[in-house]
């Protein structure tokens, strides 16, 4: 990759997915880091697509009776429709059904075999298909799939295999001395734990008659190739690898973006693959964290919930990708909760941002005709505005800084402090009593240098929010698209005097919450309508967000007694209790591994809700919940006072 060129890569998603969330969170990522590479001047190539190869797609094709390629065909536009309706600006969308790619992975596995670097052994493992990949003995919790918890199925077979074990020492020397390849460091130093135990080779083959989906090995007509061998090559195979040279060597090495549940095939399959190729390795592999829905979950069954899509349907594109970049710290876990949508939109976008353009366009057009008024001289060069446009041109540094760190959330609350920082600059110069002096100059440099603070926070914020900024600087008078670079932006006295500022409308109305069971506006059919209140209470007959007595005696509450607490390997937060209430056992899954070590739950007696419909958490079940309270960083367990036996009803 030349010093100016930026390649970012999502993964390509399972192509008969639906897409979700969690796709739409990555895919947003990667379109927000390249809009802004786009305008930090940087030659940009965005990569996404669809991994279409496997036995997860064959079996759906299988069950609907028609060819895998049709099914792919079919289920690719709900990706690609999907980003068309994020504004996502990737530049290729690859799939790996596609000639060009298929030709690129046959090259590479002959290549490979010729070198002595892939050869022929028996395979006896067990197999994850909704993960499509391999799990040794030890890897397996309870019996199933340490990924996604599902069953996993024996597999015994004469199969191919890549020598992948014979880097492993490379391969921890590279990653401890390139701080930048695999980030963030939590996730770096996960990678090199899975490398303390020996690597083995990899099976990169399946025999057809188990498995006909896929690229056929160009050295055994009888085998096709493993899905995540056939995948990864992906982000060469559509920039030119083996192919043209020179427009390779324009985007490699590249920055892929992946989630946490991706990270082993990312940071070792892949880099030994390429060693192997003889090709540089990727400049970074950055693994954020996951979109969880647990506490939405739970809820759905109140008729409040809908999915983060229909959210986007209801509230529009822009603000839902805002959120999404605003919310998730980059790395760590975030909770999508209607709740804090609502929040957060209310709190940046329609108090801070939405009301600094209406106080603008409206005081213009009060003191000033609807025109802007000229800045007296030198109002840029010390003083209050001076001060102002210090902080706006630090927040242009720090969202630069943020999108090379990977700490896009950070940048983003920068730019909203700016923003915050303009109204407050609002209220202590005071343009209602500055109008009425004699002398213009401070009212107008009161005026002109909060529409420059604003043109050049909407600016910033414009990779998030194509549309909604291009009509800010609509209302100010600029042009779209806007093409220049953060330094030139934060430059002050860039908006023409004289020139009509009219706003489009509220930018952001504000939302007023949801009251439960209201139908929204728009609402979706996923939407569930209203759980029933209970006999004797019809709905409407209580004021919103009362329960009747009849409901909230449906919920049973017990205590139960913790006898055995345990980690659930590769979900930090979560731990695996085993209960007894009166008679029975029950295991239950609780959200509480930051602030309580297994061992000291043990015996300890809780309040559990019995009659929650059981539901999956990482995979293993949780029959039942724990009552909690939790402010801040603090949460703390609803114990019983004194001794009960478990069991006991509590009201
Ligand atoms: O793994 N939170 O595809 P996939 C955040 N085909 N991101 C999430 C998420 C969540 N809850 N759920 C999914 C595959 N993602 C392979 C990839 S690449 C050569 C092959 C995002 O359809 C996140 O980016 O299961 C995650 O890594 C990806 O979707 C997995 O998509
Ligand atoms: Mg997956």
């Amino acid at each position: 990759m030349k010093r100016d060129s930026y390649y970012v890569t999502t993964p390509i998603y399972y192509v008969n997915d639906q897409p979700h969330l969690g796709h739409a969170y990555t895919t947003v990522l990667a379109d927000v880091l390249a809009r802004c590479q786009r305008l930090f001047g940087r030659d940009v190539w965005f990569l996404t697509g669809t991994d279409e190869h496997g036995q997860k797609v064959q079996e759906a094709a299988q069950k609907l009776g028609i060819d895998p390629q049709t099914h792919a065909d079919n289920t690719v536009v709900r990706f690609q429709e999907a980003w068309q309706r994020l504004e996502i600006r990737n530049d290729d969308f690859i799939r790996t059904t596609e000639p060009r790619h298929k030709a690129i992975v046959q090259e590479i596995l002959q290549d490979l075999y010729d070198r002595g670097e892939i050869y022929r052994d028996e395979y006896d493992g067990w197999y994850c298909v909704a993960d499509e990949r391999f799990c040794t003995e030890k890897d397996l919790v309870a019996g199933n799939c340490p990924e996604c918890g599902r069953p996993v199925q024996r597999v015994r077979e004469s199969n191919y295999f890549f020598r992948m074990s014979v880097y492993q020492d490379w391969l921890v020397d590279y990653i401890q001395t390139h701080p930048e390849f695999i980030q963030p460091d939590y996730r770096r130093n996960e990678t090199l734990g899975f490398l303390r135990k020996p690597l083995q080779d990899l099976c990169i083959s399946r025999p057809k008659t188990r498995l006909a989906w896929g690229i056929e090995l160009p050295f055994d007509k009888d085998y096709v190739t493993y899905v995540w061998f056939d995948a990864l090559v992906n982000y060469v195979s559509a920039i030119g690898y083996r192919r043209n040279a020179a427009r390779f060597a324009q985007w490699w090495p590249a920055i892929h973006l992946i989630g946490k549940d991706i990270l082993t095939t990312h940071t070792v399959y892949w880099p030994c693959m390429l060693k192997a190729m003889g090709v540089e390795m990727p400049r970074t592999i950055f693994a954020h964290g996951w979109w969880l829905m647990g506490a939405a979950k739970m809820s759905k069954s109140l008729g409040n919930v809908v999915s983060p899509l229909d959210l986007m349907e209801r509230y529009g594109v822009d603000p839902f990708r805002y959120f999404l970049m605003a919310e998730m710290a980059m790395g760590q876990d975030a909770s999508f909760t209607e709740d804090a949508f609502i929040r957060r939109y209310n709190a940046d976008l329609a108090n801070d941002l939405g009301n600094l353009l209406n106080r603008v366009v409206s005081m213009v057009g009060k003191y000033c005709a609807g025109r802007l008024p000229a800045p007296p001289a030198g109002a840029f060069a010390s003083g209050p505005a001076a001060d102002l446009f210090k902080q706006v041109a630090a927040a242009a540094r720090g969202l630069q800084a943020a999108v090379e760190t990977f700490t896009l959330h950070a940048g983003i609350a920068q730019v909203i402090e700016a923003v915050r920082a303009t109204n407050k600059f609002i209220e202590t110069q005071q343009p209602w009593a500055q109008a009425r002096a004699e002398n213009p100059g401070p009212l107008h440099a009161t005026l002109y240098a909060s529409a420059e603070a604003l043109r050049v926070c909407a600016g910033l914020l414009m990779p998030l929010m194509p549309t909604k900024m291009a009509e800010l600087r609509a209302a100010l008078g600029m042009e779209n698209p806007m093409t220049v670079n953060p330094d030139e932006l934060a430059k002050p006295e860039v908006l023409k005097p004289d020139t009509p500022v009219a706003a489009p409308g509220a930018l952001f109305p504000r939302i007023e919450a949801p009251r439960p069971g209201t139908e929204p506006k728009s609402a979706s059919p996923a939407a569930e309508p209203k759980a029933a209140s209970g006999p004797g209470a019809g709905p409407g007959s209580l004021p919103d967000g009362v329960v009747s007595y009849e409901t909230f005696a449906q919920v049973q509450l017990r205590t139960a007694k913790i006898m055995t607490a345990e980690a659930i390997e590769g979900a930090v937060k979560l731990l695996k209790l085993g209960v007894l209430m009166g008679e029975t056992r029950r295991q239950i899954v609780a959200g509480i591994a930051l602030y309580y070590k297994p061992e000291d739950l043990i015996g300890k007696t809780v309040v559990v809700v019995a009659n929650l419909a059981p539901i999956k958490l990482r995979g293993v079940e949780s029959q039942g919940m724990l009552l909690a309270a939790s402010k801040g960083e603090c949460l703390r367990l609803v114990t019983i006072d004194g001794d009960l036996s478990s069991g006991a009803v509590v009201k």
